[in-house]
């Protein structure tokens, strides 16, 4: 077997699945390596199909895939000995508690019971499960039933999770409050993370690298940071009574045209300069900000936010 070099979590050469009606994944060249990996695709593309080879839970047709350094096709045991898996649809028995499935599920990855008892307290205390953890699975929310799921995936203290739309069915706070536990494990706790969502903006937060697929193919790969380009719109944020009223005013009488957005104020630096001409460079776009700082400074107002804003990556893809 060729070395596999320091840094790279997951790849996979020509890896294809071939379902007979469907090519879930067709001759799929991937490299993940550590950090927050967002797995993006519509309903369809391959993602829950691509997590479930590199576990080992269905073979390939064809192609090969390492995880950690082993072999998909020989080494399964070993990679699930030390991946966490957070399975799309619903596996909780619904009698059982989330104390008692995490400390089974400990168990099963081979702590002894004590041990296991103490890791299971542990990962469902950071899931945030630690008041409803001996109540049965059944009664939960879906939110609850995620992150139960979650606590599972970390019970056996592994080096890789796989999270399947770990965020889907969630309302607005608890998708907020799951990519928060998502960035922890990745950044705080140092645990490489897939996670897969048929959303593409929703993992822009916590991603450091976006991989996009579609039919089975790879569409695209960088790091999420490539994905957001400067728009060449500022964002101006002022704090104080009539504040943002009194610095449009001030903003327009010294030419920069501003635009409202929610509380912010907006300033396409594209759309013209403070001198009635186009802006070609950075350089002009210092000139507004400059404008932008001595305003409020005449004005004496807070200027609590002033930067560039990004496109997101939704917005990137929705212009190809
Ligand atoms: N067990 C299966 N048998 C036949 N086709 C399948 C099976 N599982 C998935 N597929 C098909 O493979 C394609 C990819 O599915 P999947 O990996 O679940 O995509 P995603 O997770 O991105 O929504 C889909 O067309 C799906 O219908
Ligand atoms: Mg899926």
């Amino acid at each position: 077997m060729e070395p596999v070099h320091a840094g790279v979590v997951v790849q996979t050469q020509r890896l294809t699945k071939d379902y007979g009606a469907v090519l879930a994944l067709d001759a799929l060249d991937l490299e993940i390596g550590p950090g927050i990996t967002g797995l993006v695709g519509a309903n369809g593309a391959g993602k829950s199909t691509l997590l479930k080879i590199l576990l080992g839970l269905v073979p390939a047709t064809g192609g090969r895939a390492q995880v950690l350094g082993h072999d998909i096709a020989t080494q399964g045991p070993a990679i699930r000995a030390a991946v966490g898996y957070l399975p799309e649809h619903d596996c909780l028995p619904p009698d059982v508690s989330a104390s008692d499935f995490v400390v089974h599920m400990a168990m099963m990855s081979g702590l002894p019971k004590v041990a296991a008892r103490e890791r299971a307290a542990e990962v469902l205390r950071h899931v945030g499960l630690a008041e409803e953890r001996y109540r049965p699975m059944g009664g939960y929310s879906t939110g609850m039933k995620q992150k139960a799921k979650l606590a599972q995936a970390l019970a056996h203290d592994p080096r890789l999770v796989l999270l399947d739309e770990p965020t889907n069915g969630l309302d607005p706070a608890a998708r907020d409050e799951m990519l928060g536990l998502v960035q922890r494990i990745g950044h705080d706790f140092g645990i490489a993370v897939i996670v897969t969502s048929h959303l593409l903006g929703e993992l822009e937060r916590v991603s450091d690298h976006v991989v996009v697929l579609d039919g089975g193919h790879l569409l695209r790969a960088s790091r999420t940071d490539e994905f957001l380009d400067a728009t060449g719109v500022l964002l101006v944020e002022v704090l104080g009574d009539d504040a943002t009223a009194r610095m449009a005013q001030a903003l327009a009488a010294a030419g920069v045209a501003t635009t409202p957005r929610g509380a912010l104020l907006t300033v396409d630096a594209t759309a013209g300069h403070p001198d009635g001409h186009e802006v070609h460079d950075s350089h002009d776009i210092h000139d507004i900000h400059d404008v932008i700082r001595d305003t409020a400074s005449d004005l004496g107002v807070g200027l609590v936010r002033l930067q560039v804003d990004h496109r997101r990556i939704e917005d990137v893809f929705s212009d190809e």
